[in-house]
Parts: structure tokens; C-alpha cells; sequence
């Protein structure tokens, strides 16, 4: 397991890395975020509620400022072709955190964890309970990503 999450994060992060400069999440913040919504599955598809490697839904999207594939103009399919494609996947989830990151649990300061959180219990839940199998994912790709 510890292996898999390694080389599916290193993959990630490495993509991640063309992408952007000055952005409030970290690489590595976006790599494990990615890794424990779907694997970092990037042709997982849509399910009923979300889609693409950060599961992300229509609503979440939406709030993010609805960016597009390339820029393009909003069209009927904009949503999930944005959130399919990790770019702009990531893309949705950096406007997310800029307009929605908070310290949410309560240590002070932003970090990963709140980011997390927020991704995935919303900005006004975030301080509920994560999954434990889900938490301990994130802490390991965490452990395994942020000090090098
Ligand atoms: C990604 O998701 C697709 C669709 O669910 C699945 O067929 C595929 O095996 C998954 N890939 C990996 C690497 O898990």
C-alpha cells in the first residue's frame, strides 16, 4: 500500500508542479488531497454526485468559479469536463480554497488538514468528523510527501 500511494502521489505531484507557482495549496497539499478522494484515478469518470480525481461535485464546481477546460466558454458539459481533467480539477479546487480557506481546526493556522477538510465536509462543516480509513490515508500521503 505504502508503495502504491508513493508512486501515485510522486506521478501527481510532478504534474502538479508544471502547473502553477503562486497558489494558496501546496503540490503536495493537492497530491494527497487527489490520492485520497479517488486513488488519484484521473479516468475515474463521474458517479452520481461527483467526478474526476478530486470527486468533486456539480455545487462545489459551481462556487469555484466554474472554470473551464482551456478557458473555454461555458457549454452543458463544462462541469465535468473541468473536473475530469486534473489541471483544471486542481484549478477549481485552488479558487475553492481562496475563497472558502479557514483555520478549521482551530491550531492557528491554514494548513493541509483544513484544506482537506474543507474539500471534503464543506467550508461550513469542516470541523466535523472524517472518515478514519480516509484520515489515516491522508495522513500517511501527508507524512510520506512533506518533509523532503
Ligand atoms: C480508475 O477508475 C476506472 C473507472 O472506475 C477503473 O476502471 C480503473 O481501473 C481505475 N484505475 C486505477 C489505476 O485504479
Amino acid at each position: 500500500m505504502f508503495v502504491k500511494v508513493s508512486w501515485v502521489a510522486v506521478t501527481i505531484i510532478t504534474l502538479f508542479c508544471v502547473y502553477t507557482s503562486a497558489q494558496i495549496v501546496s503540490q503536495v497539499c493537492l497530491g494527497c488531497i487527489c490520492e485520497v478522494s479517488s486513488g488519484c484515478n484521473t479516468t475515474i469518470g463521474c458517479s452520481e454526485t461527483v467526478c474526476g480525481p478530486f470527486a468533486i461535485t456539480w455545487g462545489y464546481w459551481f462556487d469555484a468559479g466554474k472554470p473551464t477546460l482551456n478557458s473555454e466558454p461555458l457549454s452543458d458539459n463544462a462541469y465535468a469536463k473541468c473536473v475530469n481533467d486534473p489541471y483544471c480539477a486542481a484549478a477549481a479546487v485552488q479558487n475553492y480554497m481562496t475563497k472558502f480557506g479557514h483555520d478549521c481546526t482551530g491550531n492557528g493556522v491554514i494548513d493541509c488538514e483544513d484544506y482537506l477538510r474543507i474539500h471534503r465536509l464543506g467550508a461550513n462543516g469542516c470541523t466535523g468528523a472524517l472518515n478514519s480509513k480516509y484520515e489515516n490515508r491522508f495522513k500517511l500521503c501527508l507524512q510520506t510527501f512533506q518533509n523532503q
